[in-house]
């Protein structure tokens, strides 16, 4: 039995690429080993929601982990804003992380590229608030997209900095899992980069289907392919990579074999997808629409998982303290 610590950043309403990077996995992994998953309200503020939105987002969220069969009485399910050990050794790691390993990170290096004018110091300390999240639990397993590599990577390096430092073994280094399968990266329907990279390439979980059909039906694609068994280019390719996630193997040999003899219409392969996309995220959908609206349930679940997550949080605190010498007299 491993301990487990993974989270999803609340910006907005989950996407497919949520679901196969991160909560697919959290819901096989529930039953196995002891879990902890929760909604990384802090980081989401990077990005500077309203009020509004923060809370909304959060109550979605929410929502969405328990409508694709995230069980609370299994899983530890909560809030991160709602443990305030979470701030507090954040602040401790913080001492420990450097300027200049944080500034070398890839994902700084894009948002310092993408939005010069708001580099602010949530974005710099990302990962160690990141790791923060992950060795209050003491996790060793940490299910996440192929995307949250590096950041996994610097939280291998920061438990064993402190580790070195204390000339203690108390943090365990956690490496991602992912059952032995390969890390798949949905795609957008734009044509290039993973879903939820840009605003409107992703389908939601809780999309109506029609919404689902006009968003696929608009997908990039080109003119056909010209010679059999020709190579695909990006955008057929992630239309493809959509529909082995969603669609039966008849299906797909079905297009592949239409590609590759240079008959497919996309407009038929898309008409498909959308349909089994449609089939695929209808349980989540229907079950999310009478969770959302029960507040007291959501509530009752939130305040739970917070006083599960803060028994073994208080503890490392706890524990923490005593080892840098923040002791009672
Ligand atoms: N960085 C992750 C993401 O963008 C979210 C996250 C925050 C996380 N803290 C975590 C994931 C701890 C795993 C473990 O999706």
């Amino acid at each position: 039995m491993e301990k487990v610590v993974s989270g999803i950043r609340s910006t907005g309403n989950l996407h497919l690429g949520n679901y196969y990077g991160a909560l697919r996995n959290f819901v096989k992994m529930q039953h196995e080993h002891e879990c902890y998953f929760f909604i990384a309200d802090f980081h989401s503020l990077t990005t500077y929601p309203t009020p509004e939105d923060l809370h909304g987002n959060v109550k979605h969220v929410l929502s969405e982990y328990l409508a694709a069969g995230i069980d609370p009485e299994v899983a530890t399910l909560y809030l991160q804003s709602d443990i305030p050990e979470i701030p507090e050794l954040y602040l401790l790691m913080n001492m420990n992380a450097y300027v200049g390993e944080l500034q070398r990170t890839t994902s700084f290096k894009d948002k310092v590229r993408s939005q010069p004018n708001n580099v602010n110091a949530g974005l710099l300390t990302y990962p160690v608030l990141m790791a923060t999240d992950i060795i209050i639990h003491h996790a060793t397993k940490v299910p996440v997209g192929k995307d949250q590599e590096q950041n996994l990577e610097m939280t291998r390096k920061f438990a064993r900095r402190f580790n070195t430092m204390y000339k203690t073994e108390y943090f365990p280094e956690p490496s991602p899992y992912n059952f032995g399968e390969a890390l798949i990266k949905i795609p957008g329907l734009d044509g290039s980069g993973k879903m939820g990279k840009t605003e409107g390439n992703g389908i939601y979980l809780v999309d109506e289907p029609k919404v689902i059909k006009k968003k696929v039906m608009r997908a990039v694609t080109d003119e056909g392919p010209k010679e059999m068994n020709q190579e695909k280019p990006e955008p057929i390719e992630n239309i493809f990579t959509l529909m082995r996630a969603v669609s039966s193997e008849e299906t797909l040999e079905f297009f592949e074999e239409q590609y590759n003899t240079c008959k497919i219409r996309y407009g038929d392969m898309k008409k498909q997808l959308a349909q089994d996309i449609i089939d695929f995220t209808e349980p989540i959908r229907e079950r999310f629409k009478s969770i959302y609206s029960d507040d007291d349930y959501l509530r009752k679940v939130a305040e739970k998982g917070a006083e599960k997550a803060r028994e073994s949080a208080a503890k490392t605190l706890k524990e923490v303290r005593n080892i840098i010498g923040f002791k009672p007299f």
